[in-house]
């Protein structure tokens, strides 16, 4: 039988997992373990449980689904993620996640039988949204992250990760998380490009050949607050004025970096008090770094301390910063990056090996199994907002690629 994506019953399972959501449609957010996600983890368990697939949960909630071959031992890994940052769109993650469901589904349907395992994993928290770090669950399963360090997480609301998954009966211990050595023997993962180059240069698909290095930070600036009215202008230590000062000494030492491919961003900014006649006392800025290149990444982290010095020296404004992650890129594994590319050509399918600008799942797995990922195009590149998009036909031709690729990879 033909390999063929059942592209209207995909399409309907993207839209019913866009509708578990905490926000008012067209935008998604899903936070993890909240309402939303673990109404989403149901409906995806049950999905996976109607296509004839063995499911478990790890202790940080990453779920396994997987597919018996006739051999026992390393299996095929897809997957990616089902969290979704506030008013976000509905791809993200999300193509991942039910496109690995359907390419299993389609390879069922052809006939093909597995000799390795396929499994398709769904990471818990690849969003730095609720704790802080990205890709919790993957770095606890690469062993990148400590199981202690990840316990101390905590949320908004003082919640440690320890606390909340066993709030929703997680059960297990966080040290047994990580995956054995061979547990893989590939991971495969299909993600929006979240980006314009597919679309601008004109090709449906995208074969990843490195994952830019991510940093983030936290800094808290602490001046004096006061008055607006009545504390002159040489009497001030105003911590947003300092802030504004380093934010663009961050955006000026990533734009002189030498290359393009470095980007910094200043997500998040609050103010204390946050009164219009109050002079800030007190602001917590988060700082996102990125470049595929380690050495002119850390370049920027190293200007922006410089930076904070000088301005703390001259504003009289106390800066601390708190590293929250620095890691190192990856390089895709060659295997499965021909793998992909074949499976392309086998379709007459044109195909760009680039670079993902964007941090992913794969970025930890690449530690413990050899890893690719595939992209296909969004519009304008647009992500991470209510009017991502990805059309039909892009998700059903990636879909297709991702299944002729585990195909391969379950047979050798
Ligand atoms: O921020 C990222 O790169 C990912 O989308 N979480
Ligand atoms: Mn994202
Ligand atoms: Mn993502």
């Amino acid at each position: 039988m033909p390999l063929e994506i059942d592209s209207d019953r995909l399409l309907a399972e993207i839209e019913a997992l866009a509708s578990i959501s905490a926000a008012d449609p067209p935008a998604v957010t899903r936070i993890v373990f909240t309402p939303a996600d673990l109404k989403a983890r149901a409906w995806l368990k049950a999905k996976c449980e109607e296509a004839g697939l063995v499911v478990r949960q790890d202790a940080i909630g990453n779920t396994f689904a997987r597919w018996n071959g006739a051999e026992s031992g390393a299996a095929v890994g897809t997957g990616s993620h089902m969290d979704a940052i506030p008013n976000a769109g509905k791809y993200d993650g999300v193509v991942g996640v039910l496109g690995g469901l359907e390419a299993i589904r389609a390879l069922q349907r052809s006939g093909f039988r597995p000799r390795h395992s396929i499994e398709l994993l769904v990471f818990t928290s690849e969003e730095p949204t609720r704790f802080g770090i990205g890709c919790l669950g993957s770095r606890l399963l690469s062993g990148t992250l400590s199981p202690d360090a990840a316990k101390r997480l905590t949320d908004k609301d003082g919640q440690s990760v320890e606390e909340v998954r066993r709030n929703e009966g997680l059960q297990g211990e966080l040290k047994d998380v990580r995956l054995a050595e061979d547990y893989y023997k590939a991971f495969v993962e299909l993600h929006i490009e979240q980006g314009p180059r597919l679309e601008r240069e004109q090709f449906p698909l995208g074969v990843v050949t490195n994952i830019a290095a991510p940093a983030s930070a936290r800094i808290i600036l602490e001046g004096a607050g006061g008055h607006a009215g009545s504390v002159l202008m040489p009497d001030r230590r105003d911590a947003l004025c300092a802030a504004a000062e380093l934010i663009l000494a961050v955006e000026n030492a990533a734009r002189s970096s030498g290359a393009i491919d470095t980007v910094a961003t200043v997500g998040i900014c609050d103010v204390f008090p946050g009164a219009v006649n109050s002079i800030p006392s007190r602001v917590t800025l988060t700082v996102d770094i990125r470049d595929t290149d380690l050495k002119r990444r850390d370049g920027v982290m190293r200007e922006m301390e410089v930076a904070s010095h000088a301005i703390s020296a001259n504003r009289h404004v106390s800066i601390d910063t708190e590293l929250l992650n620095a890691d190192a890129p990856a390089r895709c594994d060659p295997t499965i990056i021909d793998a992909l590319s074949e499976a392309c050509r086998k379709h007459q399918l044109s195909f760009l090996p680039m670079p993902s600008r964007a941090y992913h799942d794969s970025l930890f797995m690449s530690h413990v199994a050899p890893t690719a990922m595939l992209f296909i195009p969004c519009r304008h590149g647009y992500s991470h907002r209510p009017d991502e998009y990805a059309s039909p036909e892009d998700i059903a031709r990636g879909t297709l690629v991702l299944a002729e690729t585990l195909a391969v990879l379950a047979s050798g």
